[in-house]
């Protein structure tokens, strides 16, 4: 089987799981606070470096079930100034009916975009589903390929996990850097350990969310965001 094959056949299987898709919803308050954590990380980062996202066009790689792309319309973007790609065609399927945002079946390894046709291209927890160094190149160089010089790339994914999951595999700092080389990216570290949090919250309550997230070793994440030289 090959890398295409098996990611395809692991959405599918966990898109079928009650157990799993429940875990990741936002009925949890630990699921919950994490994602507006992230929120609150990157519209610091962009506000940071002054991108207004009202006039760019933006790939969302791996975009899944669009689940991001409230966040995108929410934080300024025009619906017809998004595109997301995805392997999954059910996946997609989903995401186009639900948000109205247009959306291609492909690899990010193959996109099917001219050269510099984005000003910014998103990744949010897709390289640690692509176990394969060789895929995760490809898809590194296409997502620099796609986007102009000048332009950004956001960047959300595992540093560091305790799971042992076959189909996971974190991105440490440096192989970002490394497959990334003509980017200068800032990183900020997130979202507290969900297998501890989810327990904290259970046991002690929401208050123990936010008091987590001072802990800097229970972070697992990165959020990356990296202007093009
Ligand atoms: C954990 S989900 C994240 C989905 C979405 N980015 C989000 O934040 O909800 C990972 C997604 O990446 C997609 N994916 C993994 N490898 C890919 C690749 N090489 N090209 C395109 N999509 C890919 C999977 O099909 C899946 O929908």
């Amino acid at each position: 089987m090959d890398e295409i094959e098996r990611i395809q056949r692991r959405y599918e299987e966990r898109d079928a799981s009650a157990a799993l898709t429940g875990f990741w919803s936002l009925g949890s308050p630990a699921v919950l606070h994490a994602a507006q954590e992230r929120e609150r990380v990157v519209l610091a980062a962009l506000k940071a470096r002054a991108i207004d996202l009202r006039a760019l066009r933006v790939l969302d790689v791996g975009c899944g079930l669009g689940v991001e792309f409230p966040n995108y319309l929410r934080w300024g973007s025009a619906a017809a100034n998004l595109v997301g790609v995805d392997l999954s065609h059910a996946r997609l399927l989903h995401a186009a009916r639900r948000f109205g945002v247009p959306v291609v079946q492909a690899s990010g390894a193959a996109l099917p975009f001219a050269d510099a046709s984005f000003d910014l291209v998103v990744q949010n927890v897709v390289f640690s589903s692509i176990v394969d160094d060789s895929m995760r190149r490809k898809t590194a160089a296409e997502m620099l390929r796609v986007l102009r010089p000048g332009g950004h790339l956001l960047w959300y994914d595992a540093f560091r996990t305790r799971s042992s999951d076959p189909h996971f595999r974190t991105v440490p700092r440096a192989e970002i850097c490394g497959l990334f080389e003509s980017v200068d990216w800032s990183f900020d570290t997130l979202t507290s350990d969900l297998g501890i949090t989810v327990r904290a919250q259970r046991w002690l309550g929401d208050w123990s969310l936010p008091l987590l997230d001072g802990c800097r070793v229970l972070r697992t994440h990165l959020l990356g965001l990296g202007v093009k030289r």
